[in-house]
């Protein structure tokens, strides 16, 4: 299996919680190695411009007001399949519908906030983690 690499991000229903640790402990458990990470505040121009393939949905006003309001922390995570891996660690993005368990099922508040943001495919995990990290900040 190939060594990947994902971005995930750590939402702000989760990190005003501290639940940072927690978080990161289930990625550890799960074989992922948090190769970078940062807490930054997104303003909503940001939040916008990362969910912009979210901009014709009727969510996507409240998602980006959300991901504006609190810090966050944005991680690259490295692993063995680590987006399909990561997906699985986080759960389904409706908590009530997600694996015992899974991130979402322990900590997420609601479809909304659900504390944890994950890449999806190899070539959006590419293009995020560039969106939030420099090639200095990505130890080889
Ligand atoms: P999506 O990419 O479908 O889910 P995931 O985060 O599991 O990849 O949606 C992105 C985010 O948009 C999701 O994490 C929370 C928000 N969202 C809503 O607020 N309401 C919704 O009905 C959906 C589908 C998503």
């Amino acid at each position: 299996m190939a060594i990947e690499r994902t971005l995930s991000i750590i939402k702000p229903d989760a990190t005003r919680r501290n639940l940072t640790g927690k978080i990161n402990q289930k990625f550890e458990d799960a074989g992922l190695r948090i190769v970078a990470q940062k807490r930054i505040h997104l303003s909503p121009a940001q939040a916008g411009q990362f969910y912009v393939v979210h901009k014709d949905r009727p969510f996507y006003g409240e998602l980006v007001e959300f991901m504006a309001s609190e810090p966050v922390v944005v991680q690259v995570l490295e692993g063995e399949n680590a987006i399909a891996k990561n997906r699985e660690v986080m759960g389904a993005t409706d908590p009530s519908k997600a694996d015992a368990g899974t991130i979402r099922a322990e900590y997420a508040l609601s479809v909304g906030e659900n504390s944890v943001h994950g890449s999806d495919a190899p070539e959006t995990a590419k293009e995020e983690i560039a969106f939030f990290f420099s090639g200095l900040e990505l130890v080889g």
